[in-house]
């Protein structure tokens, strides 16, 4: 099995690098963001909790995320493995990532955290804004609020990571394609 967590400050790349990573390794996407975005459309009790954080760029309680992949986990059996892209965001939700794969008897493969200067991520973000409909990625004030809540609460993270010799930074600078063969790169050797 092959469990990898893509990694990065919002606007890195994370959802697109994963469909490169998905098609080639036959693995099952879990973006949480995207998770949280249908319960939000679904107007279900978890959605309409989660969009008073996710319309002020905060982040979502622990408990609410990490229930939401533990019901996915134990949804999929006999895969390949998983990409988990946006979350862990934090320490905490590391930590139950490490017990819910452990239950299901499943190694971590490592975390792949790509690298992007901060006016790039502002001009991704607010490009990605036109079209995607996310009124998190509209406004500016929000996206620094993001940006903010990443170096906070979610960056402490990769300090989890390295300490257990698990944390792979790569450069996300540049062409979609340079990107994905760099994290190929990596992803080959586990
Ligand atoms: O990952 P993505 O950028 O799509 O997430 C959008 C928003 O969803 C985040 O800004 C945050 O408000 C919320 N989120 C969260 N915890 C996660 C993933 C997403 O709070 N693990
Ligand atoms: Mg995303």
């Amino acid at each position: 099995m092959l469990n990898l967590v893509l990694f990065g400050p919002p606007g890195a790349g994370k959802g697109t690098q994963a469909i490169y990573l998905k098609k080639k390794y036959r693995l099952i996407h879990l973006s949480t963001g995207d998770l949280l975005r249908t319960q939000i459309a679904a107007k279900t009790e978890l959605g309409i909790q989660a969009k008073l954080f996710i319309d002020k760029g905060e982040l979502v309680p622990d408990e609410l995320v990490i229930g939401m992949i533990k019901v996915k986990l134990n949804q999929c059996a006999n895969i390949k493995g998983f990409i988990f892209d946006g979350f862990p965001r934090t320490e905490e939700q590391a930590k139950a990532l490490d017990v819910l794969l452990n239950e299901n008897n499943t190694p971590f493969s490592g975390m792949l955290a790509l690298e992007v200067e901060k006016q790039e991520l502002v001009d991704r973000l607010l490009e990605r804004g036109q079209t995607s409909g996310r009124s998190d990625d509209a406004d500016v004030s929000i996206i620094e609020n993001r940006i903010k809540t990443y170096h906070v609460k979610t960056a402490p993270v990769m300090d989890f990571y390295a300490k257990q010799k698990k944390k792979y930074s790569i450069n996300g600078m540049g062409g979609i394609e340079d990107i994905a063969q760099r994290l190929n790169e990596v992803v080959a050797n586990f």
